[in-house]
């Protein structure tokens, strides 16, 4: 078997004896750009960077840095070493292509003193894919970085967001302008591993700070669309109770659903610097859960947050791939 490490990506899979890379990737269920599969068409090319291929049928052999090496067709290619390619447009197993669509602002509501919902529609006839869980960008002028969960579980032309813009934050407070005044706007999705990009099983732990209920209430409206059966935890912690947007939402849910448990965690602080809402997040979930081994838990908060469950959690058993969080990928712990 011989490695693949797909650049920039930091995807691999491996490539068995006699097969081409493309075979290997088909194989293992990676989506990527194909058509004759007969070297002929060269849609299927990628960058070698390292290692050395034969190419099927041509008694050639490609090294990283000679001819050839820029545009390897990889329905020709077998590895006789590891290599590194590089492929732009390569999926992973389960990964959604990312589409830009333009979406009318249909409604903005305040649902707390500095939370608004937004509702946004997407154009008829675009399919709308993302997995629940994920989150979408923005393209607003002037505002870098403009990301938000997706609010909803997937299934209609509808996208939920919910904007957190008190006076002090300059960028959503300018999203939220631009929204009022424009009626559509440019958007980018999806993004985020932190997802239910395949069927679970066993108890489901989800977590919010503030904001983050909308990437919790996607998932927990996608778990009860597909009637998950496994006990649903829900730990939503703010610094206040009228900071608790939608607080009666999971307290519908509860009526609702014989296996959600919801459990608010209000600090009653306001104090923006105060963190004790980690600590007792944490001593909520750690005092009604004692063994985690087959629990999925998913948190969405700050990277403090975050990282204070995980390891408050680690000790009950909570296992590394069962852990989802966007924090993961925007900041790793070094
Ligand atoms: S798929 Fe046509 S050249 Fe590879």
């Amino acid at each position: 078997m011989k490695q693949i490490l797909i650049h920039p990506r930091g995807l691999r899979f491996q490539v068995a004896p006699g097969e081409t890379i493309l075979e290997a990737a088909i194989r293992q269920q990676y989506a990527l750009p194909h058509s004759c599969d007969n070297g002929v068409c060269e849609v299927c090319s990628g960058k070698l960077l390292a290692g050395h291929c034969h190419l099927r049928n041509r008694q050639q052999l490609i090294e990283a840095g000679q001819e050839g090496a820029d545009y390897l067709l990889l329905c020709l290619a077998e590895p006789q070493s590891d290599c590194t390619i590089e492929i732009h447009n390569i999926l992973a197993p389960g990964e959604l292509p990312l589409r830009r669509l333009a979406c009318q602002v249909q409604h903005i509501e305040a649902l707390s003193a500095d939370v608004y919902r937004v509702r946004l529609l997407a154009p008829a006839g675009r399919k709308l894919e993302y997995y629940a869980g994920q989150y979408l960008a923005l393209q607003i002028p002037g505002v870098e970085g403009a990301y938000f969960s997706i609010a909803n579980a997937p299934g209609s032309r509808e996208l939920e967001l919910h904007v957190d813009a008190p006076p002090d934050r300059g960028n959503a407070r300018e999203v939220l302008r631009y929204l009022r005044e424009n009626p559509t706007v440019k958007v980018e999705l999806p993004f985020g591993k932190a997802c239910l990009s395949k069927p679970l099983s066993g108890p489901v732990i989800l977590v919010a700070a503030g904001t983050g209920f909308a990437q919790i209430k996607s998932i927990a409206e996608q778990l009860f669309a597909q009637n998950y059966a496994d006990p649903i935890h829900l730990y939503w912690g703010t610094r206040t109770l009228a900071e608790m947007y939608q607080k009666e939402l999971p307290e519908q849910w509860q009526l609702e659903h014989k296996n959600l448990f919801f459990i608010p965690i209000a600090a009653d602080k306001a104090d923006s610097e105060w963190q004790g809402h980690h600590e007792e997040l944490c001593s909520a979930i750690s005092s009604r859960h004692d063994n985690l081994g087959n629990t999925h838990l998913f948190v969405s908060g700050s990277p403090t947050m975050v990282y204070s469950i995980y390891d408050c959690l680690a000790e009950k058993g909570l296992r590394e791939e069962n852990f989802y969080s966007d924090v993961l990928e925007y900041a790793p712990r070094g």
